[in-house]
């Protein structure tokens, strides 16, 4: 038996029970992972609070990252005991996720703990701090280097922000963070930030195609009007990583932008990264993300207290990385 937490669906209504289930419920897959630690994406909010048609079959186990230990494995690369990550691949979405003790999933979704790693601190970073990553490489392979200016790092205080304030910082990129709660400010700081921008600043709609030019990069959970705006700031041929939706996925902009200025728009997908460059953004996790700094933004919970922390994410309420302890 191993514990989950279930959401069932009657009608419209989806409610989520932790439940006891037999193992015999799990998915089919070709490596059992003793589960050690989740975490608390946007998307896990969306799902657990049916906010989103997500999730096609009831019941259902969310969680759309895992990390812990294999117990079973008929895959060559794994064996028993061996420490793993899982993020993605829509595990939590279409396939039982990592609320739960217990997991069964396809061995080529899973990528080694870095070396030295904890689960927690693995689910510390999670789907948004890989993310981050992959926002902060794509960054790089269109020019951005330390030194060049001031990089913007939007819907700073959630989770990819935060990651990504820390990421950018220890590389020693200088930082402006957006924020839309002013008691984050000192938060942001302690991660690496050195200037703070209010939300209400970018949010605000402008008719104009091109304002001053500040920024030689950004980080972008909130997509809508911010996207717009950061997109009229950006300076000569720099680029944004267009990663989040959290302020709204309508984009309405001009091409004036990628005309006059060169700029250039970058999509972030997570799920479905491929195994190459999804290990290599592991491993610059494990050699760029100062470990002290991804302690202090973890939030410890339970499973118990998932359906709570599910309203608050998509509130935009949660500060940091939401580890869950299922050790
Ligand atoms: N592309 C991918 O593969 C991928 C992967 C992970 C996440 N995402 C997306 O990235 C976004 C962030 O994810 P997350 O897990 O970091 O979520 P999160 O922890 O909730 O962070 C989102 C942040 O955006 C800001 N925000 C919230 N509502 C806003 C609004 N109405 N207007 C402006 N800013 C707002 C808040 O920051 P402040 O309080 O500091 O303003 C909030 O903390 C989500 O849209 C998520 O779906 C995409």
């Amino acid at each position: 038996m191993f514990k989950a937490l279930v959401l069932h669906k009657a009608g419209d209504e989806v409610t989520a029970a932790i439940e006891q289930l037999d193992e015999a419920r799990l998915p089919e897959g070709d490596v059992t992972v003793a589960v050690e630690a989740s975490t608390l994406n946007y998307k896990d909010g969306l799902i657990v609070r049916n906010k989103a048609p997500l999730v096609r079959s009831f019941p259902h186990v969310p969680g759309i990252d895992l990390a812990g230990r294999v117990v079973e494995s008929g895959h060559p690369e794994y064996r028993p005991g061996d420490a793993v990550i899982l993020t993605g691949w829509g595990v939590g979405e279409r396939h039982w996720g990592g609320y739960a003790t217990r997991a069964r999933v396809k061995g080529d979704w899973l990528v080694p703990m870095p070396q030295g790693w904890t689960s927690r601190q693995a689910m510390a970073v999670g789907t948004a701090g890989f993310t981050a990553m992959l926002a902060v490489m794509a960054l790089e392979n269109h020019g951005l280097k330390p030194g060049d200016g001031e990089v913007l790092v939007t819907g700073g205080a959630g989770g990819v922000g935060s990651v990504a304030i820390a990421l950018l910082a220890k590389l020693g990129h200088q930082v402006t963070a957006s924020t839309g709660r002013a008691a984050s400010h000192d938060y942001l700081r302690s991660l690496g930030a050195s200037a703070l921008i209010d939300r209400a600043e970018l949010t605000a709609p402008s008719d104009r195609p091109l304002e001053s030019e500040r920024f030689v990069g950004c980080i972008d959970s909130v997509g809508g009007t911010t996207l717009a705006r950061v997109l009229a700031q950006m300076k000569y041929r720099r680029s944004v990583a267009a990663v989040g939706l959290a302020g709204g996925s309508q984009l309405n902009t001009t091409v004036i932008p990628f005309l006059l200025r060169g700029v250039n728009l970058l999509g972030i997908d997570s799920v479905y990264q491929p195994a190459e460059p999804r290990r290599a953004a592991w491993q610059r996790l494990a050699r760029d993300l100062d470990l002290a700094r991804l302690e202090a933004i973890i939030q410890p919970a339970t499973l118990e207290d998932l359906p709570r922390l599910a309203g608050e994410i998509l509130k935009g309420q949660v500060q940091g990385r939401v580890v869950v302890d299922l050790g």
